[in-house]
């Protein structure tokens, strides 16, 4: 039964609306704005798979977001609190079930592999606000602070939940993609965190934000006007082929345009800015919880 929700368990809650024929004409989302029972319903079935924390650490969550916005909105860092986050999670192995958003990439052994070049000045300027919530897992703090980076961009909600555990044991270098790579690397890459092309096409618009930078990565330009606004322009500019200059467009990315089933995706994602929005949440949201809840 498709739903536009797109997320396994709103589906299973829909089934089983239908199986106990309280189904009616209106379309789900309708009767699910509109129906307490069945939001609950939806609800139950979406916090299945998560484990419970205190009190106190669930309001510690929201005051730490709050002061996580503060800090990012002065600092204008969110792209490289959003580049922290994603190399923390992107190290998952769904086959061996190792690396993934478990905080280790704070650790020296981490932050040394190639690919997280410059992301000991984002451990850092977050240091003081997790000091202040000593009872939050760094696994936590990292991916929050990611979706904060997202949230107060201007790009989507998306959301979070708590209870990830700090692990000690680095994930071996190697396991994030190269730049230089076209698709069929992309695919390995991410096929290896058990993410779809529809996840690689929309998490690559996470290029919205920020830049490269010449010393950290070999490469050097933002690749929109804007690096500071998450929406859809990485998608028009990508597809144009027109590049202003000081822009840039990583050999990973025009790869994206080469692809039978990436390209109407960036078509898409270019043309209509609220499916970009509802595809990046949705990705990110599984990124983020990659190897931490049960999704099925
Ligand atoms: C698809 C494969 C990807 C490749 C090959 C790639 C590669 C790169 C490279 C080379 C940089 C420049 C780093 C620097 O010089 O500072 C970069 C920056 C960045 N990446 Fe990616 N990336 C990929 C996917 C992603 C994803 C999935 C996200 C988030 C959802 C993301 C978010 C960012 C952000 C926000 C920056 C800017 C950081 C800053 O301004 O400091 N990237 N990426």
């Amino acid at each position: 039964m498709p739903t536009n929700f797109g997320n396994a368990k709103v589906e299973k809650a829909e089934q089983l609306w239908e199986i106990l024929g309280q189904r009616d004409d209106r379309g789900f989302e309708e009767q699910l704005s509109s129906s307490r029972p069945l939001h609950d319903l939806v609800s139950t079935f979406q916090s299945m798979g998560y484990p419970t924390v205190s009190e106190e650490y669930e309001n510690a969550v929201v005051k730490c977001k709050r002061k996580l916005r503060g800090l990012i909105a002065e600092k204008n860092c969110a792209p490289i609190i959003l580049r922290l986050a994603w190399h923390s999670a992107g190290t998952f192995d769904v086959k061996t079930r190792t690396g993934g958003p478990f905080g280790t990439i704070r650790h020296p052994a981490e932050l040394a592999h190639e690919a997280n070049n410059g992301l000991d000045i984002a451990v850092r300027l977050l240091e003081p606000i997790k000091e202040q919530f000593p009872i939050l897992s760094y696994a936590d703090f990292y991916q929050l602070a990611g979706v904060v980076a997202v949230e107060i961009t201007g790009g989507p909600e998306i959301p979070f939940h708590p209870g990830r555990p700090d692990k000690t044991k680095p994930p071996p270098e190697g396991r994030l993609p190269d730049a230089t790579k076209g698709t069929d690397h992309l695919r390995e890459v991410f096929g290896h965190m058990g993410l779809s092309d529809k996840d690689i096409v929309a998490l690559s618009g996470g290029h919205t934000l920020g830049r490269c930078h010449k010393e950290r990565s070999g490469f050097e330009g933002a690749w929109t006007p804007n690096p500071l606004i998450f929406d859809n322009s990485y998608f028009k500019i990508l597809l144009s082929g027109e590049l202003e200059e000081g822009l840039i467009l990583l050999p990973s990315d025009k790869a994206l345009l080469e692809d039978p089933v990436f390209r109407p995706l960036v078509e898409k994602y270019a043309e209509d800015e609220d499916a970009f929005f509802e595809d990046y949440a949705e990705a990110h949201l599984k990124l983020s919880e990659l190897g931490f809840a049960n999704e099925e």
